[in-house]
């Protein structure tokens, strides 16, 4: 099928180069020219394990192409609206401007029978709004929502969970011919998933809408529930990681995703809930996700602490000590720094009179964009020269396999914070250190 992706960012990139792979003919569009440029080489704009060889092996297969020029969409059977819905500046609110671009930008290369997939995370009740100026148009709007993750998207794109299609439907909630007709294209582009059993969800346009946000919502629940668990866990000596283990054995709990440490980051989890909230409010049913903002609470407060421990076995102070942030990353194999914890905590420490040397395996450079006034190392061992404590912030597989000895030789106190709770804490004891976790004795 001729399909088109726009917006090429972590989403469109990945889902561009994957909708090739299944054999489609795809062209991804964005106003980013550099990015454009740089997808249009075969190069991935960002670090994301597996794309740079997906780009490769479909780039020479000359059934994927990247163009600034929006004309380029016409003929395309399915367009995919894979643009951001950042958080608005000084709202908790989904900024919906991309969305809107993307759409008028659009509308004006549409034929009748195209379908458009919207697959961006929006505030439920937007399909609903874009719908009716597309039908105008001929053209008939799906909500198919993404779930996939940094570090593991090409894997996400290629074998989802589950698929969701979000259709229009009659008053009888049933899909419209016109919803019918778009089902049956959708499961043509993923006729390859559909086979191998993934799961499909039809449903309407406020369900699919709702389903990603939800479930970004509730994997941020389950991180702060443990991370409040870490808070009692410090108040009684007790050990955040084997009381996980220990429930995490319960099937209906599950062990994956209760990791405590510093929570969670990046350009999901934090906005998504936000926006949610927002949008609730908006609905009159604010009451119902007010427990969003404790999730919310307890996440920032773990960054609160993670500084007050530097204070604590830093004599009382961190003015003037030195300190190495092992990990910029919101999260391990990204190079995406947006609302990573990491960082935060980095820059909390600068700010409050440390001498901060950050390092990270793939995003120093997006890290120093953002804050130029830290300094940066390009691996664990130069970061950690002279160090009065060492942080570690992004759980980096080189960072859990540093060697007490080995980094204790460059620094000037032995003091390690496991911001992951991914360390040994026997281990670097017994090379005497002084270690220190969130939730851990
Ligand atoms: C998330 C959702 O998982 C994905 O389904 C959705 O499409 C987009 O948002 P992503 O932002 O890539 O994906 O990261 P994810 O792996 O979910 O991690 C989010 C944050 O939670 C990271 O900062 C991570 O370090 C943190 N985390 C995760 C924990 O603190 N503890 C855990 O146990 C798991």
């Amino acid at each position: 099928m001729r399909i088109s992706v726009i917006g090429c960012g972590y989403l469109g990139a990945v889902h561009a180069a994957s909708m090739a792979q299944l054999g489609h003919e795809v062209v991804g569009v964005d106003v980013d020219e550099a990015k454009i440029a740089s997808l249009a080489g075969g190069r991935a704009p960002f670090y994301e394990p597996g794309l740079p060889e997906l780009l490769a092996e479909v780039g020479a297969t000359g059934r994927l192409t990247f163009t600034t020029d929006m004309s380029a969409v016409t003929g395309a059977a399915v367009h995919f609206v894979c643009v951001g819905t950042p958080q608005t500046n000084g709202e908790f609110r989904a900024d919906l401007r991309y969305v809107d671009a993307a759409l008028t930008g659009l509308r004006e290369h549409l034929r009748p029978g195209d379908v458009v997939a919207g697959k961006s995370t929006v505030p439920v009740g937007t399909a609903e709004r874009l719908a009716p100026d597309l039908a105008a148009a001929g053209a008939t709007l799906v909500w198919n929502p993404e779930f996939l993750r940094e570090g593991f998207a090409v894997q996400d794109t290629l074998h989802p969970d589950r698929l969701v299609y979000g259709l229009p439907t009659d008053a009888d909630g049933e899909p419209t011919a016109r919803g019918r007709e778009a089902r049956a294209v959708l499961d043509q582009v993923y006729a390859t998933p559909l086979a191998e059993g993934v799961p499909l969800v039809v449903t309407d346009y406020a369900t699919a809408q709702l389903v990603k946000v939800a479930a970004n919502s509730f994997l941020a629940t389950k991180i702060s529930f443990i991370n409040a668990m870490a808070e009692l866990c410090e108040a009684t000596g007790a050990d955040v990681t084997r009381l996980a283990d220990a429930i995490g054995y319960d099937e209906r709990i599950g062990r994956r995703f209760l990791n405590a440490g510093l929570g969670f980051g990046g350009g999901c989890l934090p906005k998504d809930i936000r926006a949610f909230m927002a949008r609730a409010g908006e609905l009159g049913v604010s009451d119902a996700l007010t427990f969003l903002q404790e999730v919310d609470s307890v996440n920032m407060r773990r960054r609160v602490r993670l500084v007050d421990l530097a204070r604590e076995v830093c004599d009382g102070s961190i003015v003037g000590k030195r300190v190495a942030v092992l990990g910029a990353a919101f999260k391990p194999e990204s190079d995406d720094v947006r609302d990573s914890p990491a960082l935060s905590v980095a820059a909390q420490m600068q700010l409050q009179g440390a001498h901060v040397t950050v390092t990270d395996p793939q995003a120093i450079d997006n890290a120093r964009a953002k804050w130029p006034d830290l300094r940066f190392a390009p691996t664990a061992l130069e970061a950690a020269q002279g160090a009065d404590v060492v942080l570690l912030a992004t759980e980096w597989s080189q960072y859990r396999d540093l060697d007490p000895e080995e980094l204790g030789a460059v620094v000037a106190h032995r003091r390690m914070l496991d911001g992951r709770n991914v360390l040994v804490p026997a281990q670097w004891r017994a090379a005497g250190w002084t270690y220190r976790a969130l939730g851990r004795p």
